[in-house]
């Protein structure tokens, strides 16, 4: 399987720490956070990997990353030119992507204790469709809250008010070609952003959205306290 992560946006919640360099090299534990999404991949298997980063601090991912040799990993770099949303990031994926391919997605700025071997062979398994994976929470209104029936989600609510459950849809999907195609149907959200949201409920009502559910601790480190607690967390399992 080949790998994507996005590490475009613009890190609103983190200023002003992002006013100087991308949310995704910000130090967390012992490491720029961008490195422990290509060290999951690299220990599930995944070596092609795509990273969509923004312009901001483009050349400071080179200088980090280079080829990705020392992670052992081959690295190949899309700039997403404004912060269109998740899912107008991954549609740069297309053409990475061929046809047949299966693939991960991670969002940068989560940060997680689970290897991801388990899942992605589970996913591998799966006929059709796309796969999530959930972990449960205390702010459920922060993220994409599943609505689940048995071993599928019927719908997704993207930071609802009143959320139905305590699990979010956390920054990990698994994905066949044909997400590109859903990409292309779907309109801007009313903060004029390709919702990835969106993009998980047409494959949640066709009835082929999986989910496993993250054993180990998980954070989005999109906000100040979320890094922290992320870096502690780090340090601890080093
Ligand atoms: O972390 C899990 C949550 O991530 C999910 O529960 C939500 O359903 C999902 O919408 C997303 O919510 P966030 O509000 O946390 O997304 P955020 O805008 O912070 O973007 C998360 C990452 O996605 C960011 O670190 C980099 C990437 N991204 C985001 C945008 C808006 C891009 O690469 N390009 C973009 O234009």
């Amino acid at each position: 399987m080949k790998g994507v992560i996005l590490a475009g946006g613009t890190g609103t919640r983190l200023r002003p720490l992002t006013k100087l360099v991308n949310k995704h090299l910000l130090p967390v534990g012992k490491h720029p956070m961008i490195h422990y999404s290509i060290r999951k991949m690299k220990d599930a298997g995944i070596h092609d990997i795509l990273l969509v980063i923004g312009k901001q601090s483009a050349g400071m991912y080179m200088d980090f990353l280079g080829s990705g040799q020392d992670w052992g990993v081959n690295l190949t770099y899309k700039i997403q030119e404004k912060a269109g949303g998740i899912a107008e990031a991954l549609s740069l994926a297309d053409g990475f992507i061929q046809p047949k391919d299966k693939f991960v997605v991670i969002l940068g700025d989560n940060l997680f204790e689970d290897p991801l071997t388990d899942y992605v062979h589970a996913y591998e398994a799966q006929d059709q469709g796309a796969m999530v994976l959930l972990k449960e929470v205390e702010e459920p209104t922060r993220y994409g809250v599943p609505h689940i029936e048995g071993n599928r989600i019927v719908s997704i609510e993207e930071k609802p008010e009143q959320p139905q459950s305590n699990f979010c849809v956390t920054g990990i999907y698994m994905y066949d070609y044909g997400v590109f195609h859903i990409i292309q149907t779907i309109e801007p959200s009313g903060r004029g952003e390709l919702e990835i949201t969106d993009v998980n409920n047409c494959y949640a009502e066709e009835g082929t959205l999986t989910y496993n559910i993250l054993e180990g601790w998980w954070a989005d480190a999109g906000t100040i306290q979320s890094l922290y607690d992320a870096g502690s967390k780090l340090l601890e399992g080093e």
